[in-house]
């Protein structure tokens, strides 16, 4: 079978036995015929018009650039109408449909989430996003009144304030690393970590990619340091997973949770658990079923009634994202950030607040302007160019985060510099 072949059945076969062809196979025609141009001879220019066609394959509005794709991602067409389409087959009958045909793909979906991750399938539990991976885990856990527990004052609220109320409830407690960032010395983050590491220590919470800035904190050597220790691990992946090229399994943590609605393009309110066999039977589901002590992923999955299309759609979103490969599609993200990130720091009174070494940034980055505040650099991006990003104020950092994604075009970003470029003269 020719590849070209192949790719369009994958994405119209993604998009489940109800997608109807015409349209998903005409854009599906026109991204492989990109791709087998990339093939044949690959070269910057060629690569771009690559990335153009994927930007066609997105809906997203012409007349806004999008620069928050770290809030929460768009999806490619193919992935909304498996959506639609999934939701117009379970409105047949819901609780015929829904629950005994659709769910039944639910195994497949898991597969190809653990091939993604680089792990068993019967390491990952589906869930709604990363806030409710993670308080499966941080509300999960047998801790004892004087456990501690080491974190950071850059982990994402929902997580730290989750922590806070078993401080109050059960005694435990916390101790959090002042983080000092940027950094660009690994070893320094680490070092940052294990300071805060005594006998009592019994969880490390670890933000892989902070939502603040875009730093990167070293998770697998923190991992290696805290398995010495036989200290649980907790890995928030939410900005990381199909974005960053890396196998969770690498890490050799305990748990890693992400929402599928970021960097996968999956349908909103998606995302996973992954949690390490040995810890299956430790842990105590939020919602549990008949049996919370088994050792079964599937124990974590008793959410009650919810979006059975989406998860299914997350297929869809895997298949897209394969289409591309992890490997390029986290040089293009990483690509896209030095771009711009690059010719603004040349800008007079603007710093960039975002490690720019591979290991430790993607394509998420934070940018301030002295004599600004970040509400002042959104506003003017937003009234003179059409931009929306979101404007951070936190611990001493005041700007704005810029994140592109797979559909945004250089263009996107010289108008961005453009942006910045004004602020610095006004
Ligand atoms: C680091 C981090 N963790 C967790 C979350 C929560 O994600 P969700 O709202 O999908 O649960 C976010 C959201 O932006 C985040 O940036």
């Amino acid at each position: 079978m020719t590849s070209r072949r192949k790719f369009i059945q994958n994405l119209t076969a993604s998009g489940g036995l109800l997608l109807s062809a015409s349209a998903i196979a005409s854009r599906a025609e026109t991204l492989s015929s990109a791709i087998d141009q990339i093939k044949k001879s690959p070269n910057p220019e060629k690569e771009d018009v690559f990335w153009k066609q994927i930007q066609l394959a997105y809906t997203v509005s012409p007349n806004l650039i999008n620069l928050n794709n770290g809030g929460v991602s768009p999806q490619p067409d193919v992935v909304q109408e498996a959506v639609k389409k999934y939701t117009s087959f379970s409105n047949e009958t819901p609780s015929y449909y829904m629950w005994r045909v659709l769910d039944k793909d639910r195994e497949a979906v898991r597969t190809g989430l653990a091939d993604l991750a680089g792990t068993s399938p019967e390491t990952i539990a589906i869930n709604r996003n990363t806030t409710e991976a993670l308080d499966t885990v941080i509300f999960g856990l047998d801790l004892e009144k004087g456990d501690e527990v080491v974190l950071s004052h850059f982990d994402y609220p929902n997580m730290m304030s989750a922590w806070k109320q078993r401080e109050m409830r059960d005694g435990i407690k916390l101790k959090w690393v002042d983080l000092k960032l940027p950094e660009s010395n690994k070893q320094k983050i680490i070092e940052q970590y294990l300071d805060l590491v005594s006998s009592k220590t019994k969880v490390l919470h670890i933000t892989h990619l902070i939502n603040w800035i875009g730093q990167v904190v070293p998770v697998k050597e923190l991992c290696e340091e805290a398995n010495k220790r036989g200290i649980i691990t907790i890995v928030d992946g939410a900005h990381t997973f199909a974005h960053l090229n890396f196998s969770v399994a690498d890490f050799n943590c305990d748990y890693f949770g992400t929402s599928l609605h970021k960097w996968l393009c999956a349908p909103f309110g998606t995302g996973m658990l992954y949690m390490n066999e040995k810890r299956i039977t430790k842990t105590w589901p939020l919602t549990p079923d008949h049996d919370p002590k088994r050792n079964d992923i599937r124990k974590f999955e008793n959410l009650g009634t919810r979006s059975i299309p989406a998860e299914i759609a997350i297929g869809s979103a895997i298949d897209f994202h394969n289409m591309i490969g992890s490997d390029r599609k986290a040089e293009r993200l990483y690509f896209l950030k030095n771009y711009w990130a690059s010719q603004a720091q040349e800008m007079p009174g603007v710093t960039i607040n975002t490690p720019s070494e591979p290991e430790l940034s993607g394509a998420l980055a934070h940018v301030s302007i002295e004599g600004k505040t970040g509400r002042d650099i959104e506003r003017h991006l937003l009234s003179k160019y059409r931009i929306h990003c979101v404007a951070i104020e936190y611990r001493g950092f005041d700007g704005v985060r810029i994140t592109p994604n797979v559909y945004t075009v250089q263009s996107d970003l010289d108008k961005l510099l453009q942006g910045l470029s004004d602020l610095t003269k006004a």
